[in-house]
């Protein structure tokens, strides 16, 4: 059995997930999805797509992904959402397009790691982020076994009603992130290094006399404010007290598409 998973991650949480699932099943490859594009997709008996929840459903990438890359009946597909407390809806959008384009969803576990996102919120103290760590190893093994077995499964997602109202607030969400790069600025301590440029999945970062400039085609994955070793990326104002997050055992080169970021 071959199994392929597919994952997206701003700041190293999906990716702990896509490493400890494909360590516990037998014969999975990790495959980045901001790094190919349909036509290069291997083959597997099963894939999985592991992501974090934006807005109560899909990254904008995700959905993107899911429309373009090739589908088949006959595969066993899942999804493992991860987020800081409410799921919304994202297995059944995945299902939809999955669906729709003739493919099966078999089932869509969630998982509940630290928050990423610094425009709402702090980050989770440490030892309520060690818990949803421990918490999703000890889920992990009973998934893996569930995805060797070929079983099908329930959506984990929020409940009715609130299920019913989370693809529109995805939507206009998806819709507003990628001009809302517009409140990215940089502090003057910027240290001229083209990390972030480096680690935007979408190439959304021009360095402009060394230092980043954002080309609103953003899906806010707060890579490129999380990652930068100075903490100079500001977004508005709220983030300027707060701490910056990434999940312990994720590294910066983890998420670099280029060495040489445009500019
Ligand atoms: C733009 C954005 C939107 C988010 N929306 C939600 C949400 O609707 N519900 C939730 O519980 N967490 C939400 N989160 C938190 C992330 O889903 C969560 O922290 C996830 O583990 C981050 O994964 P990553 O480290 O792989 O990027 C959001 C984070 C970001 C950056
Ligand atoms: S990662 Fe930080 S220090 Fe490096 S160029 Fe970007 S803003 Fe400047
Ligand atoms: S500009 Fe920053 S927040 Fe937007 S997609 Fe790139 S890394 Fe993510």
């Amino acid at each position: 059995m071959t199994t392929n998973l597919f994952w997206f991650s701003g700041t190293g949480n999906s990716l702990a997930i896509a490493r400890d699932l494909a360590a516990a099943l037998d014969n999975a490859k990790l495959v980045p999805m901001a790094r190919v594009s349909g036509g290069q997709i291997p083959a597997a008996d099963k894939i999985g797509f592991i992501f974090p929840v934006y807005a109560f459903g899909l990254p904008g990438i995700v959905a993107e992904f899911l429309r373009k890359m090739p589908v088949n009946a006959r595969s066993y597909y899942f999804t493992v959402a991860n987020c800081a407390g409410t799921a919304g809806a994202p297995h059944r959008q995945a299902r939809k397009i999955l669906h729709a384009r003739g493919g099966c969803l078999a089932a869509g576990w969630t998982l509940f790691m630290p928050s990423n996102y610094p425009v709402m919120t702090d980050p989770f103290p440490e030892p309520k982020q060690q818990d949803c760590f421990d918490k999703m190893k000890g889920r992990l093994a009973g998934i893996a076994e569930m995805i060797r077995n070929g079983q099908t499964g329930s959506l984990e997602e929020s409940s009715v009603p609130f299920r019913w109202f989370a693809p529109l607030v995805n939507f206009m969400a998806i819709g507003q992130f990628r001009k809302a790069d517009k409140k990215f600025w940089v502090e003057s301590t910027c240290r001229e290094c083209g990390l972030c440029a480096k680690v935007c999945p979408v190439d959304n970062i021009k360095l402009v006399d060394k230092k980043p400039t954002w080309l609103h085609r953003c899906e806010q994955c707060m890579a490129c404010l999380q990652w930068c070793p100075v903490q100079a990326i500001q977004y508005g104002q709220v983030t300027k007290n707060r701490k910056r997050y990434h999940h312990p055992q994720s590294q910066a080169k983890d998420f670099i598409l280029r060495e040489t970021p445009s500019g």
